[in-house]
């Protein structure tokens, strides 16, 4: 491919990278990517951990391709065969308690940014129409949108666009190894929650319609999970003040983290819950959100509809989804995980034995390593020696795809999200790969530094 044709396709990864500027994915198979110089790269991050049951699978295809033929296109709020099918499924097998209400969305961020209309809405409908604002957290990543980037706490997304945003308040991401409090866990008294009651307070509740988070952190800050106990301080402050407990699980959802869902792991009961990536496993460009009673009949009741999108719900992504959900209970999929979990876990964890990594951290088939330039002050590299995107090269020039992430202060990690269908060969096939890229990049950024 020339350069002129990759540049057609924007945004692509910045050009001047040795592996990606030639590097052209021609087809993938279960856990694997091939290219067309024939390189064999096994998929250790399911894309942009999208991909929970693996790729290339013919019955979801000829699922969506029933579905193109028999259909094509009904108007989103209409009832057809595969919404249908997609929406009972969901409430059925997947959501925590009783969210009867489904909206198809087609990104994270859209149904994101639809949640947190809906929060609106629920307050209007209830009399309270002072509350808009959404509390997000800082590090967390939500969506490129204009709206679900100032929920979020993605600094490095977020920069140029301050002037057209709503920047909304934040209050700290759990994150116990530089926490932002300066506190120690079980000392804290997880302060981190409790923080929420402050801000509310400063900001006055009677202005907040909702709050707004991952279960546990995606890649910007590196799969932080909260300690124990965080979560419930978080839901009794939702609770007394009437505040929209709104739970970003588009990509923690659907056994990512070993669970159905990432609240599952605390008994949580969110308002709105936000679902993506994993719910379609890469096979459709979908999203969804789901309303806990009362949300719905409130909005009923005020003659208030929740908008919908164009493409929200397409019945052909529908019926991948559906068959996709399908397949990882057939398959017992999230059992395999659970199963798994652990030897991936202690696998990942031997790499704390290179210098340059000083945490590793994740829950089910959700890893994420960080990088650091000095294991005992946990000093930072530079943020423009771009060590993580390196490592991400590094890893894939060995046949492994790996994902970079972080933010602002809490940079350089690495994710690891493979397809639930990995075995524990392919497990140390990540972990060779990752040593050596770590050590190759780490020793020369360093080398650079020490001569510059
Ligand atoms: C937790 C979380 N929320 C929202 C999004 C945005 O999803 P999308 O890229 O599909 O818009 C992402 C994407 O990475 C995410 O990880």
């Amino acid at each position: 491919m020339t350069k002129d044709a990759r540049q057609a396709i924007w945004p692509s990864v910045p050009m001047g990278s040795k592996v990606f500027d030639t590097l052209e994915i021609v087809s993938a198979k279960g856990a694997y990517l091939f290219s067309r110089k024939g390189e064999k790269i096994l998929d250790a991050s399911a894309g942009a951990v999208v991909g929970n049951i693996g790729w290339g699978r013919q019955e979801v295809a000829d699922a969506a391709a029933e579905a193109l033929t028999k259909l094509t296109y009904a108007l989103p709020p209409l009832a057809t065969p595969d919404r249908l099918s997609l929406a009972n499924r969901l409430t059925r097998d997947w959501l925590p308690g009783d969210m009867p209400a489904v909206s198809f969305f087609g990104s994270g961020s859209e149904a994101n940014e639809g949640a947190m209309r809906l929060a609106r809405q629920y307050q209007i409908a209830e009399g309270r129409e002072s509350r808009w604002k959404i509390i997000g957290r800082d590090v967390s990543y939500n969506g490129a949108s204009l709206a679900t980037l100032g929920l979020g706490g993605h600094e490095s997304r977020r920069k140029g666009f301050e002037p057209m945003m709503q920047k909304m308040p934040h209050v700290p991401a759990c994150y116990c190894l530089r926490c932002p409090l300066g506190k120690t866990w079980p000392s804290c008294q997880v302060a981190c929650a409790t923080e929420l009651e402050a801000l509310i307070e400063r900001e006055g509740a009677d202005t907040i319609a909702g709050f707004q988070a991952e279960p546990i952190t995606g890649t910007s800050g590196g799969a932080l999970i909260p300690p124990d106990g965080y979560w419930s301080v978080i839901a009794e402050i939702c609770k007394h003040h009437d505040i929209v407990f709104i739970a970003d699980e588009v990509l923690t959802g659907f056994g990512r983290t070993g669970e159905r869902m990432a609240v599952d792991h605390w008994g949580l009961q969110p308002d709105i819950i936000v679902l993506g990536k994993g719910m379609s496993g890469g096979y459709a460009a979908m999203s969804a959100i789901a309303a806990r009673r009362p949300l719905p009949e409130a909005l009923s009741a005020a003659g208030i509809a929740p908008m919908f999108h164009t493409y929200g719900g397409h019945p052909s992504q529908c019926a991948a989804a559906d068959k996709v959900l399908e397949i990882i209970d057939r398959e017992q999929l999230i059992e395999r995980v659970q199963e798994l979990a652990p030897v991936l876990e202690r696998k990942l964890r031997t790499l704390l034995d290179n210098p340059y990594v000083i945490d590793v951290r994740g829950s089910g088939f959700f890893y994420a390593l960080e990088i650091a330039r000095n294991k005992q002050s946990l000093e930072l590299f530079p943020v423009d020696a771009a060590v993580t995107f390196k490592i991400m090269e590094a890893t894939v020039a060995r046949g492994v795809f790996t994902y970079f992430g972080g933010t602002g202060s809490v940079r350089d990690i690495i994710n690891v999200a493979p397809p639930f269908i990995i075995n524990e060969s392919e497990m140390d096939m990540i972990v060779v790969a990752l040593d050596e890229a770590i050590t190759e990049v780490c020793s020369q950024v360093e080398h650079n530094l020490a001569g510059s």
